[in-house]
């Protein structure tokens, strides 16, 4: 049997941190996979975390499964971060997930279980696993321009073009906030635009959302997802604890059904428990249960917070930093559009061949479609990166 399998194509983000891995530059800076640095290039545990895992230490008595769904308490405390109070409680069916990508995952196999036939449009760009996961459970994929190449901002009307050539029924997807991986995002008058045309068309939109916190703020970053849930008959979300609670390898995610037929929630509360038990059974329990220790408890929850806070601040300055260091550099305002963008993430908007000279030349590692992570430079790596890009002749 094994000799029939074939070599999967390499996931591009992982592969690039293999390389960076291997290379063995004490210079090298690592702008790749999408994981928060500090100034000293850890990823550090964040405060209440640590204090959440401590007491947990000290007062948890059993292993013993949860639920299939996970810990109610986790669903309502992520429920209650991400929609605030946008949508009833009795409208949403929520099950807790390894990770963002888990709830990808099952939002993908929840669309092919209640309608084979739909296709689901994703952004061009997007996270290249969306792509891969979509192809690997069987859904027909369908690209809506997204970003303009010229001002690396979002080309909106090219995308509600795009997105009429959806049939009702279709799926959209959409992030929630800090798109990954061009940085550049949708405004509260372009979120109401997209949600006219979603209705007027009888598309489903599923939101991805897993930098909350990481752009405008916690609240301001909930904005889009709060405007689809609130005025969109039935939306799907898939929601990530890894970045925003630093919690990368626990694997924590939260996958939401919001119908506003609250008749339905328990149809789909069901699903996903179904679909919980037919991949992993029990979601895993650990990182979820620090999320709601933490949202729960204001000390611990302020605190969280307010690092949180820091983090999102110290990339903007970053972010700033660089766009002033080519602005001097090249004497242009053509780079202002890094200062612009929200997240961890901007597309820098150059070729594969550009990104593979600065890997050569500068031991830069950024992803080959010009994605690169901000939160990998500091103060003093700024000025090498924009040194990169302008010898680059980017
Ligand atoms: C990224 O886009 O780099 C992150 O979401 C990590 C990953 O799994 O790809």
């Amino acid at each position: 049997m094994f000799e029939t399998l074939k070599p999967q194509p390499a996931d591009k983000i992982l592969a690039l941190m293999q390389m960076y891995r291997d290379d063995p530059r004490a210079d090298k800076i690592d702008l790749g996979v999408g994981v928060y640095k500090n100034a000293e290039g850890v990823t550090p545990v964040m405060r209440a975390i640590k204090a959440a895992e401590h007491k947990l230490w000290e007062e948890q008595t059993s292993k013993a499964y949860v639920g299939l769904a996970g810990d109610p308490a986790y669903s309502d405390a992520m429920i209650k971060l991400i929609l605030g109070d946008a949508v009833a409680r009795g409208n949403i069916a929520a099950a807790a997930t390894p990770g963002g990508t888990g709830a990808v995952r099952q939002a993908f196999e929840l669309i092919k279980l209640a309608n084979p036939s739909a296709r689901v449009f994703v952004s061009d760009p997007t996270w290249p696993n969306h792509l891969s996961i979509l192809k690997y459970v069987g859904i027909e994929t369908v690209t809506y321009r997204y970003f303009d190449r010229e001002t690396r901002g979002v080309n909106f009307d090219a995308m509600m073009e795009d997105l009429k050539g959806a049939n009702k029924g279709d799926v959209v997807l959409l992030h929630g906030c800090c798109h990954n991986p061009t940085g550049a995002n949708l405004n509260k008058v372009q979120w109401q635009e997209v949600i006219a045309l979603l209705n007027e068309r009888g598309l489903i939109p599923m939101i991805d959302i897993a930098y909350q916190g990481f752009g405008d703020g916690l609240e301001e970053d909930a904005l889009g997802v709060r405007l689809v849930a609130s005025s969109c008959p039935e939306v799907l979300i898939a929601a990530s604890c890894s970045k925003n609670f630093g919690i990368y390898r626990e694997r924590t995610g939260l996958l939401m059904a919001v119908s506003n037929d609250a008749g339905a929630q328990g149809l789909n509360q069901g699903t996903l428990a179904f679909l919980n038990r037919q991949n992993y059974s029990f979601p895993p329990d650990h990182g979820a249960r620090l999320v709601t220790m933490i949202l729960n408890d204001e000390a611990l929850r302020a605190d969280w917070a307010a690092e949180l806070e820091e983090t999102r601040l110290g990339m903007l300055g970053l972010r700033q930093q660089l766009a002033d260091e080519l602005q001097r550099l090249t004497g242009s305002d053509r780079f202002g559009f890094i200062a612009q963008h929200r997240g961890m993430f901007s597309l820098l908007g150059t070729t594969p061949e550009l990104v593979e000279k600065m890997r050569v030349d500068n031991g830069i590692y950024m992803v080959a479609d010009s994605r690169l992570n901000i939160a990998g430079l500091n103060a003093q790596t700024v000025p090498v990166l924009a040194m990169a890009i302008v010898d680059a002749g980017v």
